[in-house]
């Protein structure tokens, strides 16, 4: 297979890079290539965002252009490949004027240490483009994947509240909210797709981006070894901590049907390289009670670039998709060269991190039933921090009444076992009970039975099954409209 170079777009110039490394980071090429030192590493894994990008691509029609801020720190140089990078060095204009975002920084005494500055301009630029003016939980969720080690929140959120009140001026990177980009602009993002698939890479090293499922599958069936890559939100930190090297690397990110949404009679179908930003709204649409979940998975910069495919393909056992999806019956289409398959999430898992998927196959869509009447989904997530924290323990649970008496259950749990798994006993103790503290009481014990969790840096095992047993609880109280949960009573203030 020939080589060729990538392309994208910086401050209106094509890059054209020949010979690129497969997992060379934004981040590494911003620094250590072009000396554009603004944009800063700090942690290298995604969590503190002082390395905030924001990278813009045509929307799904190709009649627009959309942003999203996300980490340069772990994505991977040829991903930009089509779109166009938007770095802090961008933002002010050709006489040096400052961005409105960097302006309201400076009024509002938000610029506090070179470290984090970049990243939270970034951030709040990327919020500037969609909502310029935000309200408290929308600038709370923008900036919830910057961290700020020293001084605080205060001014930068100040500066959130009056990014809007600066004069714009022409350029489309200085108009606030989501305003139409130039005809121009389109045009040369056009011009910058590809209508067959991209092969790029350095000496023996290979970055492939196929176009359709069909090419996807030969290649996995003649690189069998390669590794799949679609966020790179959990990939990209086997580079950049675990300091894994791979020679082949299969991009999911351009396969036109991975990148698809679609409703059908019966459920949800996304694929498996679309972004949890993109699944959100229709995630929501169906299951609403799913939102604090949703905005406690990582932050909007991870949500970005990080899919649901991939959370489920990587199979941690404290992702937070799964119990939820479990608990709704969700089943993975898997496909091959030889053809397809449809798998149970339930089965999907075979072990910690060992699942279904076979050499050469990869997954291709999710299918999520809609919602049954009568029915209602919870997901409660454990963590020691509300936003961009890992779970402790993480509980999806369906539940429909009749009357008073249990009619529906399926409850799974995430952080008590090697793998996401359904809580069968105690599902048992609930089916056909009433709805009542002495049923909650036989099903707490009976998830003592379930799980055998254990100790690690999150949790002590006592404390993961004494908090999933709570959380039983609490969902019973919530029934009754006993509780309101802390997410809501900020929504409410
Ligand atoms: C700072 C930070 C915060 C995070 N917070 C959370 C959190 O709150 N909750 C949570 O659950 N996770 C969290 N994660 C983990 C991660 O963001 C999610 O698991 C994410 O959904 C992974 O998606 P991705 O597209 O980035 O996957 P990638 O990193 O691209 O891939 C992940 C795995 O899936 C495989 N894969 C990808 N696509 C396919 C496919 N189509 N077929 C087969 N295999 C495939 C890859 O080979 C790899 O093994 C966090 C990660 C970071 C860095
Ligand atoms: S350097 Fe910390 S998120 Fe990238
Ligand atoms: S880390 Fe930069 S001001 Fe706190």
């Amino acid at each position: 297979m020939q080589k060729q170079p990538i392309r994208f777009l910086l401050d209106g110039e094509v890059i054209e890079i020949d010979d690129v490394d497969p997992t060379r980071t934004v981040l590494e090429f911003l620094r250590e290539d072009l000396r554009r030192t603004g944009t800063k590493e700090g942690c290298a894994e995604g969590d503190c965002g002082a390395c905030t990008v924001v990278v813009a691509e045509l929307d799904r029609d190709g009649s627009d252009v959309e942003l999203r801020a996300i980490n340069s720190c772990i994505q991977f140089l040829p991903t930009l490949d089509g779109k166009e990078l938007i770095t802090v060095e961008s933002l002010a204009d050709s006489d040096g004027g400052l961005h409105p975002v960097q302006q309201a920084m400076v009024d509002e005494h938000g610029s506090q240490c070179g470290f984090c500055t970049p990243g939270f301009v970034m951030s709040l630029f990327a919020l500037y483009k969609q909502n310029a003016r935000p309200n408290r939980r929308e600038i709370d969720d923008a900036l919830s994947g910057n961290l700020c080690r020293c001084t605080g929140y205060r001014p930068i959120i100040a500066a959130a509240k009056r990014m809007a009140d600066h004069e714009p001026g022409d350029d489309w990177l200085r108009q606030p909210g989501a305003s139409s980009a130039s005809t121009e602009r389109v045009e040369r993002l056009r011009g910058l797709s590809r209508d067959t698939s991209l092969t790029a890479g350095d000496g023996e090293r290979w970055f492939h981006a196929p176009l359709s499922t069909a090419e996807l599958a030969e290649l996995l069936a003649e690189y069998p070894d390669a590794t799949l890559l679609a966020g790179g939100t959990d990939v990209g930190l086997w580079v950049t901590k675990q300091h894994r090297e791979f020679d082949r690397i299969v991009y999911t990110g351009k396969v036109r049907e991975l990148t698809r949404l679609a409703v059908t009679d019966s459920h949800l179908e996304i694929g498996a390289a679309v972004s949890w930003t993109d699944a959100m709204p229709l995630l929501l649409e169906h299951y609403p009670l799913l939102e604090e979940l949703m905005l406690r998975f990582a932050s909007p910069l991870i949500r970005n670039a990080g899919t649901l495919g991939g959370n489920v393909a990587n199979g941690s056992p404290i992702g937070d998709s799964m119990p939820a999806l479990m608990a709704v019956g969700t089943s993975v289409v898997l496909r091959s060269r030889e053809g397809s398959r449809e798998v149970l999430l339930d089965d999907f898992y075979h072990d910690y991190m060992v699942n279904e998927l076979a050499a050469g196959e990869f997954m291709e869509t999710i299918r999520i039933p809609k919602p049954v009447a009568g029915t209602e989904l919870r997901a409660y997530k454990i963590s020691k921090r509300f936003d961009q924290d890992i779970s402790a323990v993480c509980a999806g649970i369906l539940l429909g009444l009749d009357g008073d008496t249990v009619r529906t259950v399926r409850i799974a749990f995430g952080g008590m076992a090697a793998t996401v798994r359904r809580a069968s006993q105690c599902e048992q103790a609930l089916a056909g009970q009433p709805w009542n503290e002495a049923t909650i009481e036989t099903a707490m014990r009976a998830l003592a039975n379930d799980f055998a969790p254990i100790d690690d840096m999150r949790s002590t095992a006592d404390y993961r099954l004494r908090v999933a047993q709570n959380l039983l609880r609490r969902l019973y109280l919530e029934t009754r409209g006993d509780t309101v949960s802390l997410y809501e009573y900020g929504r409410a203030g």
